[in-house]
């Protein structure tokens, strides 16, 4: 998602999810060392500050110009410039944003990098969860999706507000696909099972978000009081009803989901091609066991 900001396409807030893949397994986990002293030519930690998709004043009535100044001008850039800081001259400085998100959850001992690292995430996310002239309803395999997992796009609405409603204190609610995830440290659920491969709504405390789960989440609300307070004072119920019914963009929600059904469907492919050669190589040990026993039994005859 990184290194090419402000020009990055939709696409590119999926991407580069499939990248923490092959660098951590499930052991993986840091010790937190202080930064080194990093020369001038050595400073590389350069995660951006990307801006939202639309103009800060688009999304008027229903969201500020004021409050995306704020929110994203002071907020989201503050995340920023503070994982900057953190992670320069560390281990961290070079990965992607996913991986040092993953990295830095450290299996739920999070290092000090980790709130920082996935707020910048999450409130990209969050602008490209929105659009002018959102809302409304979705279609395609997404509603299909939406109706089969929680009965109706309704019921759907109800569990999603609920989430973002209940949240206590700051925090994000979210509509993921949890698809079959094996190996996986930091899943909730790291077996496949009959609960796989199926929409799910969660919420999140703080910074937290379904990556660090293995989830692939597809939209976000940002329930922090700094989302909303300026336009909606207390009143998080309004907004939330606001950003569902004016705000969602369901195309970028259907854009996800595809990339998230067909990261799942090449690691099955990838888990599949694994357990053929494992049986294979089991299979050829213990052909040549047998010829080894063979062998043996004629000698001793022999003798
Ligand atoms: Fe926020």
């Amino acid at each position: 998602m990184h290194g090419t900001a402000a020009t990055a396409s939709l696409s590119s807030a999926f991407l580069p999810f499939q990248g923490f893949r092959g660098s951590l397994d499930s052991t993986f986990r840091l010790q937190w060392r202080k930064p080194k002293k990093a020369h001038r030519t050595l400073i590389t930690a350069q995660i951006e500050l990307k801006p939202p998709p639309y103009s800060l004043n688009s999304l008027e009535p229903h969201m500020s110009r004021e409050i995306l100044e704020y929110h994203w001008g002071k907020h989201h850039r503050g995340y920023v410039e503070n994982l900057n800081r953190q992670i320069v001259g560390t281990e961290l400085d070079g990965m992607t944003l996913e991986d040092i998100i993953i990295a830095s959850y450290n299996k739920g001992d999070f290092l000090p990098s980790f709130n920082n690292a996935a707020q910048v995430w999450n409130h990209e996310f969050f602008w490209e969860s929105m659009k002018p002239g959102g809302g409304g309803k979705p279609s395609g395999d997404l509603l299909y999706l939406i109706e089969r997992d929680f009965g109706s796009y309704e019921k759907f609405v109800e569990e999603f507000k609920s989430a973002a409603l209940t949240q206590f204190g700051s925090g994000w609610a979210w509509l993921a696909y949890k698809a079959n995830r094996l190996d996986v440290g930091n899943a909730v659920n790291p077996c496949p099972s009959e609960e796989d491969k199926k929409l799910v709504v969660v919420k999140s405390p703080n910074a937290v978000n379904p990556l660090v789960w293995d989830y692939s989440p597809l939209l976000t609300i940002d329930v922090w009081e700094h989302a909303y307070y300026l336009d909606y004072q207390n009143r998080r119920a309004d907004y939330i009803s606001v950003f569902m019914d004016k705000l969602v963009n369901w195309e970028a929600v259907s854009y996800r989901l595809e990339i998230a059904k067909s990261l799942a469907a090449g690691r099955e492919r990838e888990e599949e091609r694994r357990r053929i050669e494992e049986d294979e190589d089991r299979m050829a040990d213990s052909e040549a066991i047998e010829m080894y026993l063979d062998s043996e039994s004629e000698d001793s005859e022999t003798d």
